[in-house]
């Protein structure tokens, strides 16, 4: 247990991963960022590989597309070793909501006897709507797995979910609001028991907790990359499926990206045997660049070791929290147990909103709010320090003290 900063700082000291935080552009006199897992940091060689990319646009123009045109797959593929998966399983393509679309219809339809989604409650607003979107569209009916909202999700609650009517699980691998993490092997396990799918969404798990995807019997993923991957604003999605589930699923946009031999141009639509049957139309290769950056420091320090780092600073922070925060009247909102969180820590207090806009307007920690009550604190391996945890729990124990935002009835912004 670390108790005083100087002890922070020798621990920031002795960390093996400190090297990396410069390889990310960082203003040490600016505020403490916490906010990784919305959008991750911009790395340092982001703009120069951005900027390689658009001369060569201008000086090879079409020319530059062979050399591009794999990259969906390509970058798949280092996306895929974060995940355990195996090579030829990931892609790059669209937004994560889209791929969860096109995901979730390509199992519905190899499962088209049965007609019953699961589905988590409290899971990311996407995930519920484009289930809710295909329940609708195709009489199916939505079963909510009985989980938590703080401590999340049980095996046990899906087992009590899932039967032989069930086509797809739909679920995330870590909740976004409470950081809570699902057991994907026995999730799967129970699917597979009743012949239903899996399709994960891993937004929250990709870049921050290890996984297993080829161990823990995933069937589908995708997740975005802005976050933990650090591919900026926007950037494409990945996608997951598992080698021997591509040739029996269609995805249903039917674009020529997908097709076999795209430049045949052929009369039908006649898929790809493999992971590209799943993309759609031209990719945004400015986007494919700066995901490949993002991911340079991630797979040279492995999975492992970086959550070796983020556990350890999550439980700082929970930590810190407990005996500055909870006097002044924070709770926890991440599971009580420290093996069943991800990489953020989720604290409530019922005025979340104006502490976040305090913080945020001060210029001392960047955090972001959730409805109703709830602060994400993501303490990212690559780049925030023990010494970070420590100020930026001490500058929320400051403006807790400070009182007054009771007061602050200024409405939430477009985007918290
Ligand atoms: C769990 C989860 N899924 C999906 C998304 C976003 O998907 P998209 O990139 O399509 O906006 C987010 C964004 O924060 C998320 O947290």
């Amino acid at each position: 247990m670390i108790t005083s900063r100087p002890e922070a700082q020798a621990e920031d000291e002795g960390d093996p991963l400190a090297r990396l935080r410069q390889r990310f552009v960082v203003d040490d006199d600016g505020p403490i960022y916490l906010d990784g897992n919305s959008l991750g940091r911009l790395p340092a060689a982001t703009a120069a590989r951005l900027q390689a990319t658009v001369e060569r646009w201008g000086r090879d123009l079409i020319g530059a597309w062979p050399g591009w045109i794999d990259l969906p797959t390509t970058v798949g593929d280092r996306i895929g070793a974060l995940l355990g998966a195996q090579p030829g399983e990931v892609a790059v393509s669209d937004s994560t909501t889209v791929n969860l679309y096109k995901l979730a219809v390509a199992a519905l339809d190899a499962r088209a006897n049965r007609s019953v989604v699961v589905y988590d409650p409290h899971d990311f607003a996407t995930v519920r709507y484009v289930a809710q979107g295909l329940a609708a569209q195709r009489g199916l009916t939505l079963r909510a797995a009985p989980s938590d909202p703080i401590e999340g999700l049980e095996t046990s609650d899906v087992a009590a979910v899932v039967d032989d009517e069930v086509a797809l699980v739909l679920l995330s691998g870590v909740n976004f609001r409470s950081g809570a993490r699902v057991d994907l092997a026995a999730a799967a396990g129970v699917a597979h028991t009743h012949g239903a799918l899996t399709l994960w969404d891993l937004s929250h798990a990709a870049g921050a907790v290890p996984l297993d995807l080829t161990h823990d019997g995933a069937d589908l993923a995708v997740g975005c990359t802005y976050k933990y991957l650090n591919g900026g604003p926007g950037a494409p999605a990945w996608l997951y499926v598992r080698s021997d589930l591509q040739a029996e699923l269609r995805q249903p946009i039917w674009g020529w990206f997908g097709q076999r031999d795209q430049f045949a141009m052929g009369e039908g639509y006649d898929p790809e045997p493999d992971v590209r049957r799943f993309l759609t139309g031209t990719p945004s290769i400015l986007g494919l660049a700066a995901v490949d950056v993002g991911l340079d420091a991630l797979i040279e320090v492995g999975m492992p070791a970086l959550w070796a780092k983020t556990s350890r600073l999550v439980a700082f922070l929970a930590e810190r929290a407990e005996v500055r925060l909870r006097p002044l009247g924070v709770s926890l909102a991440s599971p009580t147990e420290a093996d069943r969180r991800g990489g953020h820590l989720s604290l409530g207090h019922p005025q979340a909103w104006p502490l976040c806009r305090r913080l945020a307007q001060e210029g001392t920690v960047v955090v972001d709010y959730r409805n109703p009550n709830v602060l994400r604190l993501a303490p990212v391996a690559l780049y925030t320090r023990y010494v970070d945890v420590w100020d930026a729990i001490e500058a929320m124990a400051e403006a807790l003290q400070r009182g007054g935002l009771e007061g602050d009835t200024e409405p939430r912004s477009r985007v918290t």
